[in-house]
């Protein structure tokens, strides 16, 4: 991975009369990664994208691809950019083959390359043995999929897909992820945009999660289970037979303990890292038994499900 930048956007902002359906977003997209653009339904995924790839103007603020302003130098940014768009529409009567073909033409692509292109990006997608049925007995999968191959025909800097996972199944997902994941090794920057976290957070390496128009965390994995959970990234649940009293004091004296709440002989303890054996010796300095300890670490996911009950 390098730290040049395929996407960068500054307090980019759309409203749509008087309402702000994407408020001041900043977040940026390094080269060769895939990064996720996540959100429930209605966050703004797909006014930030239609922005990106400069298809609506923004009210203000900035957003560059590459090395283009958006805004200003559409084509340019077309021309670097394969987009998948939520609703991939092919000729029904045509073939996989033909419709690649039609692509590649309006593409500007040269008649002696086409052949090969496709038959390239046929294979990419697992499509070439149904490169000569018509796309009308396609199923949503294998749309997808084609719809991938077509984002290839023009050999994209950058992909941006829209909910690509949406209607698919379990195995139509995977095999789709999977194509996904192998892009960064073809030097293709990925931005990936879903409402499902759980679906896509294997492949991406930086997530930026979007509500009501803001973004209300963004960055890489790792970075973010950090900050997410700044109040506290494990819970441990204890469980004593007849505590004596002082007991919560003394755990709350412990280094790393963000918060306790008592609910009977339960306890549940937010740490900043893994306190369980430091937090069963309190409970046995307390002469109280300890009838059971469990230890829950925080995933991406139940970050996803903080931000969306809070927001
Ligand atoms: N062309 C439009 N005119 C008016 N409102 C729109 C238009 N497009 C989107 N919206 C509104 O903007 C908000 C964000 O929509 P969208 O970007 O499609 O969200 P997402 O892709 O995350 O589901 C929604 O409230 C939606 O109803
Ligand atoms: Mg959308």
């Amino acid at each position: 991975m390098t730290d040049k930048l395929a996407i960068e956007t500054k307090d980019l902002t759309k409203n749509y009369g008087k309402v702000t359906v994407v408020d001041r977003l900043n977040f940026h997209v390094k080269e060769n990664e895939v990064f996720g653009l996540l959100g429930p339904n209605g966050a703004g995924k797909t006014t930030t994208i239609l922005m990106l790839l400069g298809l609506t103007e923004p009210a203000s603020g900035m957003v560059r691809v590459f090395d283009f302003n958006s805004t200003r130098e559409p084509l340019k940014v077309k021309r670097i950019v394969g987009y998948l768009p939520e609703e991939v529409g092919f000729y029904d009567n045509l073939t996989a083959r033909e419709n690649l073909r039609f692509i590649a033409d309006l593409n500007n692509i040269a008649p002696s390359e086409t052949e090969r292109r496709i038959d390239e990006v046929l294979e990419m997608v697992g499509l070439t043995e149904e490169r000569d049925m018509v796309t009308r007995k396609f199923s949503r999968g294998m749309k997808q999929r084609l719809g991938i191959a077509d984002v290839f025909i023009k050999q994209p800097k950058l992909v941006i897909l829209d909910e690509p996972t949406s209607g698919l199944d379990p195995s139509g997902i995977n095999h789709l992820l999977d194509i996904i994941a192998g892009l960064p090794k073809m030097g293709i920057t990925v931005l990936l945009s879903s409402h499902q976290l759980y679906q896509v957070q294997r492949v991406c390496q930086s997530v930026g999660i979007l509500s009501k128009g803001k973004m209300v965390i963004e960055g890489s994995i790792d970075e973010l289970g950090r900050e997410a959970m700044a109040g506290g990234r494990f819970m441990i649940e204890v469980e004593t037979a007849e505590p004596k009293a002082g007991l919560v004091d003394i755990i709350k004296k412990i280094e790393g303990v963000e918060k306790i709440e008592a609910d009977g002989t339960i306890l549940k303890i937010s740490t900043d890292s893994d306190l369980r054996s430091q937090i069963s010796k309190a409970v046995v300095d307390n002469d109280a038994l300890l009838v059971q300890m469990k230890v829950h670490e925080f995933s991406l996911d139940d970050i996803y499900m903080k931000y969306f009950k809070e927001n």
